[in-house]
């Protein structure tokens, strides 16, 4: 089994007019064997440029890559053993499924008794048999895609390497592909990097995300803790949705911390690292918090009330700050209409303390 891992890679371009653009600044990342890592992050945080250095297609300003404890930061692409799935496909499209399929492996110079026995075997994987003597334009946007993977696999590489490979695919298919690529990722094995932006597709994806912000890997762990506990307001707002509020830290009381939000306190079960007077963030989840008539937490006006069916969203206007609230299977009394004055509660173990300002 196979590891990837990324030492202080940094990676600039220079344009005449526009001087040095810094895509990907000081990135350190160890991919484990066998896992599928995401690289989540907006337009332009530097994705596809960690992509094409682990490929081979780009070198790094600085940093090295090891591929399975190598050094391979001099080592060209084509001998990394490295399976690349583009977002366009890129299938050569005058030759067939099954001569694009081979390709590779002609490359490699294997025997045409093994092309035929390789390529025969993985259109099967991918559920296109039958389909080797078409054209790419005979088929559809998933059948192609799957081209586009089995052509990655048929080589057996090492790493597989996957750059935004669904975002030409409509929803339904979208959601059917990722579990096909991910289901022939655990079946085969093979160390994967993925690229999206699409928070929801790294969650249903990914062993690890390591959400990108500004050429940085800004948080690198699994879909569940980076949404429990991320760590800045950026991962927080990235994955998911989210409340923010601004608040101020008090000080500390017991295993508790004390904030001040608008001149209303709520005590928090936290260790943070503040100082009396810091701006801080609240961070808190639509779903964790509750709402009533009464009782405990903080006093709040209903802005808006949305009926889902399965769900029930509010925006509450809490001192200056809206708070996003979110309650499934809604039982029929708990009605609050907008403009309503209501109770806002929410749960200490639900709020993580993140850097204010
Ligand atoms: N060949 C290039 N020349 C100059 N700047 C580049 C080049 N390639 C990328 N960049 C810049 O580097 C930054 C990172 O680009 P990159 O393509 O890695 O982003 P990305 O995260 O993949 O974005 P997207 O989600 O839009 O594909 C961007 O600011 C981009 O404009
Ligand atoms: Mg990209």
């Amino acid at each position: 089994m196979v590891d990837v891992r990324l030492e202080h890679l940094s990676a600039e371009f220079t344009h005449p007019s526009r001087g040095t653009i810094v895509a990907v600044r000081e990135v350190n990342l160890d991919v484990h064997s066998g896992e599928l890592l995401t690289l989540l992050g907006p337009s332009g945080c530097g994705k596809t440029t960690v992509l094409r250095i682990i490929a081979g297609f780009q070198v790094p300003t600085t940093g090295r890559v090891f591929i399975d404890n190598q050094d391979v930061t001099a080592v060209p692409a084509n001998r990394r053993d490295i399976g690349f799935v583009f977002q366009n496909y890129a299938l050569f499209p005058h030759l067939t499924v099954q001569e694009n399929v081979a390709y590779g492996l002609h490359v490699r110079h294997q025997s045409a008794a093994d092309i035929a026995r390789s390529v025969e075997k993985v259109l099967h994987l991918v559920d296109l048999a039958g389909f080797g003597p078409r054209l790419p334009d005979e088929l559809s946007g998933g059948q192609q895609q799957r081209v586009a993977l089995a052509r990655a696999v048929v080589i057996q590489p090492r790493v597989l390497l996957f750059d935004e490979p669904l975002s030409n695919l409509d929803a339904k298919l979208r959601v059917q592909m990722r579990s096909e690529i991910r289901e022939l990722q655990r079946v085969l094995g093979i160390t994967t990097v993925y690229v999206t932006h699409d928070q929801e597709e790294a969650m249903a994806i990914s062993d690890r995300i390591a959400v990108m912000d500004r050429g940085r890997i800004a948080q690198c762990d699994t879909a569940e803790e980076l949404y429990r506990r991320p760590a800045s307001s950026f991962v927080a707002s990235f994955l998911g949705r989210t409340n923010l509020l601004d608040a101020a830290y008090v000080g500390r009381d017991g295993d508790r911390v004390v904030l001040d939000i608008e001149g209303q306190r709520l005590s928090v079960r936290a260790s943070a690292a503040f100082e009396p007077g810091d701006a801080v963030r609240a961070m808190i989840r639509p779903e964790a918090v509750g709402i009533g008539p009464a009782g405990k937490g903080l006093r709040a006006t209903v802005v808006t009330r949305t009926y889902l069916g399965d769900k029930v969203e509010y925006v509450a206007r809490f001192a200056s700050q809206s708070l996003h609230i979110v309650r499934f299977n809604p039982a029929e009394s708990e009605h609050f209409a907008p403009g309503s004055e209501v109770m806002i509660d929410l749960p200490s173990e639900s709020i993580q303390l993140l850097p204010g300002g």
